[in-house]
């Protein structure tokens, strides 16, 4: 296999449908996606990924269900509080990406010591979206910067977006079979390699992550240059 890409970006779609198959709440789905995603961090940490980012909570997701909401805002301080002692034990560190306003202050407390616990951990860089949209991200990046009277160009926005502590995702994907963003990393996926799979997110395991990898090392990244470009040699823009 190839150099491993840097930094995956993932949609972790399919949940509600791997429990509904089973004759199961959505909640179970996502109970099972929580396992998918612990075995998903371990398996990129193995391989020398640096950055790892999941989508777990759109600012969309608001308009569901409000047993499926509620269950997921649970869901995301039990597993905090059970993962933490394993995160911490693999040197992980956490950040939640997204509006913390919109959260309770029991899930934004939980959010917060997941994050201040592993902040000087320095192993693989988890990002969790919650409660995050890309329009948001973006619309808060223009607001921040036109409030301190600074220009507003791409190299201000990407300083100001809520993923600037990372460089942009090298291969996206999106399991569950659609093939769309659905409002995520609008801004940062502008040159990602992308990746669909048919597997719903819990049954995401190592070989597919393996697949995902492999068709990443068969693109050419050009950014914007032609082919012979890059056979002369130099860094692609990055
Ligand atoms: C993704 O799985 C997880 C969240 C959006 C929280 P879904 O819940 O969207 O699963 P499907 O798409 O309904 O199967
Ligand atoms: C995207 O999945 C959001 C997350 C995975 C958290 P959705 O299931 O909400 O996306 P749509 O509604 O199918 O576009
Ligand atoms: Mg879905």
């Amino acid at each position: 296999m190839g150099p491993v890409p840097q930094h995956i970006a993932i949609v972790m779609d399919g949940n509600g449908r791997w429990a509904t198959k089973r004759f199961l709440p959505r909640v179970a789905g996502h109970k099972q996606g929580v396992d998918a995603l612990r075995r998903c961090a371990k398996a990129c940490a193995a391989r020398g990924v640096a950055v790892l980012t999941v989508f777990a909570f759109s600012s969309e997701n608001w308009s569901r269900p409000s047993e499926e909401v509620s269950g997921l805002m649970e869901l995301v301080v039990m597993a905090l509080a059970r993962e933490l002692p394993q995160l911490m034990g693999d040197g992980v560190r956490l950040y939640f990406v997204g509006e913390r306003s919109g959260l309770s202050d029991k899930v934004n407390a939980s959010l917060n010591l997941a994050e201040q616990t592993t902040a000087s951990n320095t192993g693989l860089v988890f990002n969790v979206c919650f409660n995050y949209g890309g329009r948001w991200d973006i619309a808060q990046a223009a607001a921040k910067l036109a409030a301190q009277g600074q220009a507003i160009t791409p190299l201000s926005l990407d300083l100001a977006l809520a993923l600037a502590h990372v460089r942009d995702p090298d291969l996206l994907i999106r399991t569950g079979g659609e093939k769309r963003l659905s409002n995520f990393l609008l801004w940062q996926a502008a040159y990602s390699e992308l990746y669909f799979s048919d597997k719903l997110w819990p049954d995401f395991d190592e070989a597919e992550l393996d697949r995902s990898i492999a068709a990443f090392n068969e693109r050419e990244r050009r950014f914007g240059k032609t082919s012979e470009q890059l056979a002369i040699g130099g860094a692609p823009l990055a």
